[in-house]
């Protein structure tokens, strides 16, 4: 059997896999472990990633935390000097992390922000964006691209790997190699898409390879 047809007889079944997957079942097991996801990811430390974006927003900008979680990440961006929002589609998990960061947390879906064109400097989403349907993923960066004013950051966090999978607690993950993840960057408009891989065994077992990427849309 040749390469290109193993490919393909691959995305047929990857395909399937999203069609049978209810999305819903996503944010269930954020609801329903809201407190216990929180307390299980709340140490697990962004830094270098949070100095390696603000070298790309203005002192005090305005950033968007798309699927906020714990809250986390909204402390450290406030500790680096920008005005963090959050956007959770957990209702739970958004009055924790308002609880915790002390900041503005919105409930709501990153696929339909509910915020104006331009109201951000940047937008972060750390391990957010994996958790759309692969086909909601273009439309979805599009969102993002809308809210960034003119020469606006996006960092985003992926895990590396094929296709998509629900796990067995009901998460669906979407995955995408490094070269397939900027071009999806590049067709949504984004610019100067840089790339970073590591391996970390964060909350998630087993280790996961991540990429981290920054991208900017034109001035
Ligand atoms: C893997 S967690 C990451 C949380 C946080 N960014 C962090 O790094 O700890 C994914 C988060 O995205 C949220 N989420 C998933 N789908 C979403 C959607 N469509 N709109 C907004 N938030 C969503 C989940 O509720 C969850 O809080």
């Amino acid at each position: 059997v040749s390469q290109p047809s193993r490919i393909s007889l691959r995305q047929h079944e990857i395909d399937r896999t999203e069609r049978d997957v209810d999305d819903r079942s996503t944010i269930a097991f954020y609801e329903n472990d809201a407190a216990e996801y929180a307390r299980a990811t709340r140490s697990i430390s962004l830094a270098a990633e949070i100095q390696w974006f603000s070298q790309f927003v203005p002192a005090s900008a305005r950033v968007l935390d798309v699927g906020c979680g714990s809250g986390r990440d909204l402390v450290a961006l406030k500790r680096a000097g920008m005005r963090p929002i959050g956007l959770e589609l957990s209702a739970r998990l958004a009055a924790i992390a308002r609880d915790y960061s002390e900041c503005q947390v919105v409930e709501g879906d990153m696929r339909n922000p509910p915020f104006a064109d331009a109201a951000f400097d940047g937008i972060w989403a750390a391990a957010s964006l994996l958790h759309l349907n692969r086909a909601d993923v273009g439309r979805t960066l599009w969102q993002l691209h809308r809210l960034l004013v003119p020469g606006g950051t996006l960092f985003a966090s992926m895990k590396v790997g094929l296709g998509a999978e629900r796990t067995p607690d009901g998460r669906l993950f979407s995955y995408f190699l490094p070269e397939e993840w900027s071009g999806l960057l590049g067709a949504a408009g984004f610019l100067d898409v840089e790339l970073r891989t590591e391996i970390a065994d964060n909350a998630e077992t087993p280790a996961s390879v991540w990429i981290q990427s920054l991208a900017r849309i034109a001035s």
